[in-house]
């Protein structure tokens, strides 16, 4: 009887053994990230690519779990920086922040002064200061504003539609306060006067980046002006949504009587390129950039300082000639 039992329990030690070696314990990371606003086309772009690497990274491999908390500043300065610090007291392993507010460097200084490593994505600081542990991951939108101004360099007479010698656009601005949106009014119509193209500015106005203020700002700027605007810069897709549904309800055709760019290429705006109803689009490549921002967290957390504190993804002119590369 002894003997019996000896025998079992050295086999109920043996799968005991066997059960700790083939389950080896999980390692938590926790990740916060901080968004500027939900409410936002391309952010949520963004934030969905955020969320799937770590899906995937989690599906892959059991031995280390992420935990990715997303909060939402709802665009507000206090909001946000309440949400980051409860990261920063609880603890969080690592940080990515989509800034509400760049004109300012507090919340930064405040992260990087946490130890936390930390990547900021999308809204640049100028000039930061980042630590070993902090770094930016962005796009240059000198760029974007550049090819939105060889979209309308492109067709027919340069967009000077009615022939008197002149382009006369409207702007439709994101927030004045954001980089993209400065450099995206620059360039674009740098482009076209670098190219020795007389333009005229009939109307610039902010919608923040939103589609219903771009309809309505659209909306008023034709109201006004009329036939005399043959283009519409939009500083992104959300707007240029909006100027579509305004530009359609004042009775004017995309491509044959006004012209309309914008940033980003959302899927719905590809679709759009490629049926012509939008002159074209800019890749702000969500994907690239979330899938950088996450390769450089998970860097961070290895201890590899950022090979660059500012990183850009490139961007790319989206026509209807190369758009089917770009249909989700
Ligand atoms: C995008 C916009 C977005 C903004 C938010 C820009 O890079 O083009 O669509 O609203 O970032 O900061």
């Amino acid at each position: 009887m002894k003997k019996v039992l000896a025998v079992l329990l050295s086999v109920l030690l043996a799968f005991s053994f066997a059960g700790c070696q083939s389950k080896p314990k999980t390692k938590e990371v926790k990740i916060g990230v901080a968004m500027y606003q939900f409410n936002d086309n391309f952010m949520t772009l963004y934030r969905q690519d955020i969320q799937k690497y770590f899906d995937e990274l989690n599906a892959k491999d059991s031995s280390v779990h992420y935990t990715v908390e997303i909060v939402d500043g709802a665009n507000d300065v206090n909001t946000q920086t309440e949400q980051v610090r409860t990261f920063i007291s609880k603890g969080v392993d690592a940080l990515i922040v989509n800034l509400v507010q760049t004109t300012s460097d507090a919340l930064a200084k405040e992260i990087v002064n946490s130890g936390i490593p930390c990547v900021f994505i999308n809204r640049e600081i100028a000039d930061f200061a980042y630590g070993d542990k902090t770094c930016y991951v962005g796009a240059d939108a000198r760029d974007s504003g550049t090819y939105q101004g060889q979209l309308i360099y492109n067709v027919p007479n340069h967009g000077d539609i009615n022939g008197d010698g002149k382009v006369s656009y409207i702007m439709i601005m994101g927030d004045p306060e954001n980089t993209d949106a400065q450099y995206r009014t620059e360039f674009s119509v740098k482009y076209l006067t670098d190219n020795g193209v007389t333009v005229e500015e009939l109307f610039k106005q902010t919608g923040n980046w939103d589609q219903a203020q771009g309809q309505e700002l659209v909306a008023n700027a034709l109201g006004s002006f009329g036939n005399q605007i043959e283009v519409v810069f939009c500083n992104n897709d959300g707007m240029a949504l909006g100027a579509y549904e305004a530009i359609k309800a004042a009775g004017r055709t995309v491509g044959k009587d006004i012209y309309l760019v914008g940033v980003d290429a959302l899927p719905e705006v590809c679709q759009m390129v490629k049926e012509g109803t939008i002159t074209g689009t800019v890749l702000n490549d969500d994907v690239g950039q979330a899938n950088t921002c996450c390769d450089t967290v998970l860097g961070l957390l290895a201890g590899k300082a950022p090979e660059k504190k500012v990183n850009y993804v490139p961007y790319v002119m989206i026509t209807p000639e190369n758009v089917d590369q770009y249909l989700k």
